[in-house]
């Protein structure tokens, strides 16, 4: 397991549990060719899709993204190999009864005109026979989760509501009977950023708590990149030129074409992929309200170190004063409570960032979920983190391709 699977892992931990309800998605050797068609669409194709994850699909146009994803519930029939959910070939299910188990969005929502958007959500579940006031529940339950008011939107018509909305309610539906899998083909392609952005948002916290196994194809490495517990960036023929964390993707490219594909800005891409609770925090020196000043001094100086980071007696940060202004002192007294600005343990490497930029000392105050204090973290904590990473990245990748010519 790479470093960064583990910090994703802890960061879970720490945030609330992680629920896996999905199911493992297996491709082995899959080939699809269209009639007519000199080259596969897709050829010979392996994937593992492990439970749980959300797996970006990624790749220029035509390279058979769209393709691939159909096969999953079939939609389209391979030409040859084998997929299984769950290990169960799917070949061996009734193709209808199959696609109830899965959820399906795509762009715009699809939605049915002539059903209003209760009915809509409701298409499956009734497939599945559910009775009328469980599936009453589960459409109130899912606007909520998709931030529609249930009241207000229940018994519209899709032409009633506007894109981004109608593109929810595609989610809703797709999640309606609480499928272990769900596909989505560039399901928030067609709105506008800010919408896309809450709704790419709204995914993340249905995924948190639902913990559903998503393939999704997008065109836009950023969503990829955000979405993403791992990103397959194709090429034409469905080819795999990188399946891997999006950590390791920015940290390490597998080769030009993923390079040219992820674009500029790697680096700073991959501050909003890393948290402050990853970083090594600098053990700064501390002293509480009425302890020796020059004591505090003398025991910054020895660390090299130009402040004293006060707390109070529950051992939350409160100041962060200069020595200098400390010199004249006997005891650590804070009149003037200053607004210190500190950081949360949870928080991305780009707030870190923009914290110490903001700040006189060069640093920021780390403090966790209860505001007591951590460490401090400097522009060396977070240039060594991203060093480390990307060496991690560096060796994964070497260990790989050397097992690959093996
Ligand atoms: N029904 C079809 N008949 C013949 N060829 C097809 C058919 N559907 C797709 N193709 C071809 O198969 C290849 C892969 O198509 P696919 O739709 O999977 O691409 P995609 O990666 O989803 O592209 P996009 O990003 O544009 O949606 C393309 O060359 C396309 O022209
Ligand atoms: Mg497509």
């Amino acid at each position: 397991m790479s470093e960064s699977t583990q910090h994703h892992q802890q960061a879970d931990e720490k945030g609330s549990a992680r629920t896996v309800s999905g199911a493992e998605i297996q491709l082995k050797d899959v080939v699809k060719r269209y009639p007519g068609q000199k080259n596969a669409a897709v050829n010979d194709l392996s994937i593992t899709v492990p439970a749980g994850e959300v797996v970006m699909f990624i790749g220029p146009s035509g390279c058979g993204k769209t393709t691939s994803l159909k096969m999953i519930n079939r939609l389209i029939e391979p030409t040859s190999g084998t997929i299984t959910i769950d290990g169960d070939d799917i070949r061996g299910r009734d193709a209808d009864e199959l696609r109830r188990t899965i959820g399906y969005v795509i762009q715009g929502g699809s939605l049915f005109p002539h059903l209003t958007v209760a009915d809509n959500i409701a298409v499956v579940p009734k497939l599945l026979k559910w009775d009328k006031k469980r599936i009453a529940e589960r459409t109130e339950e899912l606007l909520d989760l998709v931030g529609l008011e249930a009241g207000r939107y229940r018994d519209r018509y899709p032409r009633e509501l506007s894109g981004g909305q109608q593109q929810r309610v595609g989610v809703a539906r797709g999640l309606a009977a609480d499928p272990p899998v769900v596909l989505m083909d560039e399901p928030f392609g067609a709105v506008d950023p800010i919408t896309r952005q809450r709704l790419q948002d709204e995914m993340l916290g249905i995924q948190r708590e639902l913990g559903k196994t998503i393939v999704c194809v997008t065109h836009d490495i950023d969503e990829a990149i955000k979405l993403g517990d791992r990103i397959l960036i194709f090429s034409e023929g469905a080819k795999i030129e990188q399946y891997d964390t999006p950590e390791n993707v920015l940290a390490a490219p597998a080769n030009d074409f993923v390079a040219d594909f992820v674009g500029a800005g790697s680096t700073l891409k991959q501050l909003s992929l890393s948290r402050v609770n990853e970083l090594n925090f600098v053990d700064w020196t501390t002293a509480r309200i009425g302890d020796d000043a020059q004591d505090a001094v003398r025991r910054a100086e020895a660390a090299g170190q130009e402040c004293v980071v006060v707390l109070d007696d529950r051992g939350r940060p409160i100041a962060w004063p200069w020595n200098r202004n400390l010199r004249r002192a006997s005891t650590i007294d804070v009149k003037r409570r200053e607004e210190l600005v500190t950081l949360d343990e949870r928080a991305t490497l780009n707030d870190a960032l923009d914290t110490m930029l903001s700040s006189s000392h060069a640093g920021a105050i780390v403090t966790d979920a209860r505001d007591k204090y951590l460490g401090v973290v400097d522009f060396e904590s977070v240039t060594a983190h991203i060093r480390t990473q990307e060496a991690a990245a560096q060796e994964a990748q070497e260990a790989r391709s050397e097992e690959a010519a093996s």
